[in-house]
């Protein structure tokens, strides 16, 4: 059977991980686009030299031409500027937009039928850009965000409780940004719930909610204190592994649950705007949002988080006059 075709556009610091993970799952052929002449040929020609010890079977290209990426079944972006120390996300939108654009019009000419995973940022204006240039249906273009951020909680947790992660769910919501919504409520370790558990831990209900607010307050912050470790560039391993995640969540027609950054039509009490919320991933793309009922507390968070992302939406026609009609639509 032919092997599945993912086109990464951007061959930075993300592109180089995804790609790496791309060929030891064996998720398909891959072809790396950049601008930088020679950055994604130099990167595809290093990773394919490495087939023989990591006994993988796929072909490896780099490639300055978006011709190359013709026939791709998934697309997934990191084009653009990662942040500086002391930057937030959302200083990005007027550069990243830029070059967004340039992106989605290389993939609507060449990949018209791909779907496609964004990661730049800031994610959900780059996300909503992204469709309205390309005009792909919703369901095939959709942002990964979520599942950093929730992964990124349930590391805190874990370390906190002392517990394999991999025993701890919890979800993060809403836009990629500093208003980002941490499900607290639901947060559990293997069912039995993460609060209850700070409680016995603490003996005191005002400790654990305090032990609670700090870990939920790391991981809305958590994108920066890496940047300020980094001091040049931004997270890396962890968006990748997330991206290929949902990647793999469609490759393999997995229908998992997973929070996406979703085009929402009334779901949640939004409309017409991209954000993150728990979606059903499959080879259909974003089958399904998942609905469930947010307490008040919750929904003030999360409308407070729309309410951000539609602030970065309505720079986007100062930025990019010329598609200031598209961008009302
Ligand atoms: N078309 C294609 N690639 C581009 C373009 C463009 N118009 N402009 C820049 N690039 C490439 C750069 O040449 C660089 O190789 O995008 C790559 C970005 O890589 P890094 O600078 O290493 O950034 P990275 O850490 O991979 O993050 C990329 O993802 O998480 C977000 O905030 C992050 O927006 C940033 C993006």
């Amino acid at each position: 059977m032919k092997r599945a075709k993912i086109a990464l556009i951007g061959g930075g610091q993300i592109g180089g991980v995804l790609a790496q993970l791309c060929a030891q799952r064996e998720l398909g052929d891959v072809v790396m686009f950049d601008i930088v002449e020679g950055l994604p040929q130099g990167k595809m020609l290093d990773l394919a030299e490495v087939a023989r010890m990591d006994q993988f079977d796929v072909e490896l290209k780099g490639t300055n031409s978006y011709a190359d990426i013709a026939g791709a079944n998934i697309v997934i972006i990191t084009a653009g500027l990662p942040r500086k120390p002391g930057m937030s996300r959302d200083d990005l939108l007027g550069i990243n937009a830029k070059i967004m654009k340039q992106v989605a019009e290389g993939i609507k000419e060449h990949a018209p039928e791909a779907f496609v995973i964004v990661i730049s940022n800031p994610l959900d204006a780059m996300v909503t850009l992204c469709q309205k240039v390309t005009g792909f249906p919703p369901e095939r273009v959709f942002g990964q965000a979520g599942v950093l951020d929730s992964s990124r909680f349930c590391a805190f947790i874990a370390w906190e409780l002392g517990v394999s992660v991999r025993d701890v769910n919890a979800m993060v919501l809403g836009g990629h940004g500093d208003t980002m919504v941490p499900i607290v409520r639901y947060a559990n370790v293997n069912g039995i719930p993460v609060m209850e558990q700070l409680e016995r831990k603490y003996g005191d209900k005002a400790k654990a909610k305090e032990v609670m607010d700090a870990m939920v307050q790391r991981t809305k912050m958590a994108g920066g204190e890496v940047v300020k470790l980094l001091g040049n560039g931004s997270a890396f391993y962890s968006p990748a592994s997330s991206a290929i995640a949902m990647a793999e969540a469609v490759l393999r027609d997995q229908k998992r649950v997973l929070p996406v950054c979703a085009l929402l039509r009334g779901e949640f009490g939004v409309d017409n705007y991209y954000v993150g919320v728990p979606c059903v991933l499959g080879d259909g793309g974003v089958e399904r949002i998942v609905e469930f009922e947010l307490d008040a507390e919750e929904q003030a968070m999360f409308d407070n988080s729309v309410n951000a992302v539609k602030k970065l939406i309505d720079e986007l026609p100062t930025i990019l006059p010329e598609m200031a009609d598209i961008l009302k639509s």
